[in-house]
Parts: C-alpha cells; structure tokens; sequence
C-alpha cells in the first residue's frame, strides 16, 4: 500500500507521469464535451481536516468529483475527535467504512505519516503542521513547466517569505532540487530555515534581476509562538511583491494561496499577467486528479490510461 506523505515518497518517472496525466485532464476542465473517463467511480473517498483550508479541500472535492467517485467530508468539530478519541482511533474507524482513500489535512508534523498505521488505504497528506504539503509543490512544479519549460534545470527560482515555519517551502524546495533547479531564499533571518545548504539573502533587489521566477509564501502567524517581527506593515516594506520591484522584467510570480493582499504581494501585481495565482489553483484539481488516480488505481493503470 502506498500512501503520499512527502514528494519524495515519488520518483521523477513517477512523478512525470502524474504530470502528463495532470496535463490532459486540463483539456478536460476547459470543455464540457471532453469529460474524463470516470475511473473512480464506484469508490468513496474521505477528507478530514483538523485545519482551515479553502483551494486544498475543495480542489481535492472537485477532482474526486470529476472522475466519478464520491466524497464523504469528515466534519472535525462535529466528530469524535473532538470529544478526545485519538486521530489514530478516528482513522481506525473510518478506516473500517472501506474508503478508498484518506486525505488529511493536520496542525501536527507527522499525523499522516502516524495513520499510515492504523489504515488499509492510501493516505493523501492535504498539508501537515510546517513538514509537508506534497500535491502543493506537485502543482506548483507544473505551474513552473507551463510557463518556464518542461527542462527546469539550471531554472533559477527564488522562494520568499516565512520560509522557516512552510510546508510548501519544505516540499517545494526537495522537489524542485531533485529538477536541479537553482534555488534561492529569501527572507528576513528570523524567517529562514536554522540549517540550509541553499543561498540565502534577506534583500529581494540583490537577486530579482537573476530569477526567472518568484514563490511568495505567506506569513505563518498561527505557527509563531511569538511575534518575531515588528509590523506585518515593515515586513511588507521589504518584501512584498510589487510591480514597482518587479518592473518589466521577464519573470513569473506565483503564490499558494491565501494570499495576505499588499503584504506579500500588491493587488497592482495580483492582476498583472506574469502573477501566475490562479493557474496554480487550476492546475491543482488537475494535479489532485492524477494523484488519486496513482494512489487508488496504482501506478501500472494509471501509467496504462496516460
Ligand atoms: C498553504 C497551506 O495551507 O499550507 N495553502 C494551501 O494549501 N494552498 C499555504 C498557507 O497556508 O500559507
């Protein structure tokens, strides 16, 4: 049984092909003529979700959707859970439903790695504490593709913000080194990993010029046991997103969302072209799609139908 915890927990080949498929089911997004075939039909996906999400969750729901199967959500604050019975003793009961996956989404580093235990179906990682949020950086390197070309080596693609406290980071940085893209973090210290063999600079104007693109991440409050900065107004002052920073440079902005409005990035920018946002949100149901295909049918159908 294999389950999606982390990026590497897929290998390039695996994933390109996740990619490809992702690819065709755009097509099928854009037109109401070209539906996918339904290959999950006849099989019940859960979601449970200990933390706010609006585009993992419902990006998950809609791609379950399109192909066929059906989606139970596990509504937390209603659930046992709730009442002290152990996520593992939840997982173990839902479990017991015959699901064909468990997708969750958890505050603590490590829960789904932890259900893995108590389950006899794929567990999806939709994003835990700040270690891993795998489909995130799957949909990100596709974003990345699209707009940079499919060889991404040697791509040069800074990552700014609350890099430290990221699961996006984290994922997005152990993908995109295994593509020998060139990375750069940027942030101020506070905000950047205690242990990085990565360049790291806290002034955005050192580096712009050299990117060919720029991952804006949000300020992780909720994870700060203190507030380690003086104002999210000062942080904006040095590191939001601008057109005026950006100018008429060659260079994508992409971000996973939710986006904190002029203090990662300015609303000028949001609407400007190169900001690659919602494309992210669009590749994801895509992306999710192929995963649950890989996951719930296994790799040999999945690599069959691509
Ligand atoms: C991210 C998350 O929840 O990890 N959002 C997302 O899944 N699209 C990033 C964040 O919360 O800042």
């Amino acid at each position: 049984m294999r389950h999606l915890i982390q990026t590497s927990d897929l290998s390039i080949d695996e994933i390109e092909q996740i990619l490809r498929k992702a690819t065709l089911f755009l097509n099928t997004l854009d037109s109401s003529a070209k539906r996918p075939t339904q290959t999950l039909a006849h099989t019940n996906i859960i979601t449970i979700f200990f933390e706010n999400s609006t585009r993992t969750l419902s990006s998950f729901e809609c791609a379950v959707k399109n192909l066929g199967g059906s989606i139970t959500r596990l509504d937390v604050s209603r659930s046992s859970t709730s009442k002290g019975e152990t996520i593992s003793d939840t997982a173990a009961n839902l479990n017991a439903m015959s699901p064909h996956a468990i997708i969750i989404r958890h505050q603590s580093s490590g829960a789904p790695v932890h259900l893995t235990k108590s389950v006899s179906c794929p567990i999806i990682n939709g994003g835990d504490g700040a270690h891993a949020h795998p489909t995130q950086a799957l949909l990100d390197l596709l974003t990345l593709k699209q707009c940079l070309g499919q060889n991404l080596a040697g791509k040069r693609v800074g990552i700014i913000g609350d890099i430290k406290t990221s699961r996006v980071a984290n994922s997005n940085i152990e993908l995109l080194c295994r593509y020998g893209v060139d990375l750069t973090l940027i942030a101020p210290p506070h905000f950047l990993p205690t242990h990085t063999s990565l360049p790291c600079t806290h002034d955005v104007r050192e580096v712009i010029d050299s990117l060919d693109a720029i991952i804006s991440l949000r300020t992780q409050t909720e994870r700060h046991s203190k507030q380690n900065y003086g104002s999210l107004r000062d942080y904006a002052h040095d590191f939001c997103l601008t057109r005026q920073l950006v100018g008429d440079r060659d260079i994508i902005i992409m971000h996973p969302g939710p986006v904190h409005h002029n203090i990662d990035i300015e609303d000028e920018l949001l609407k400007d072209p190169r900001c690659k946002v919602l494309d992210q949100v669009r590749n994801g149901v895509a992306v999710r799609m192929a995963v649950l295909e890989f996951f719930i049918l296994g790799s040999e159908y999945h690599g069959q139908a691509s």
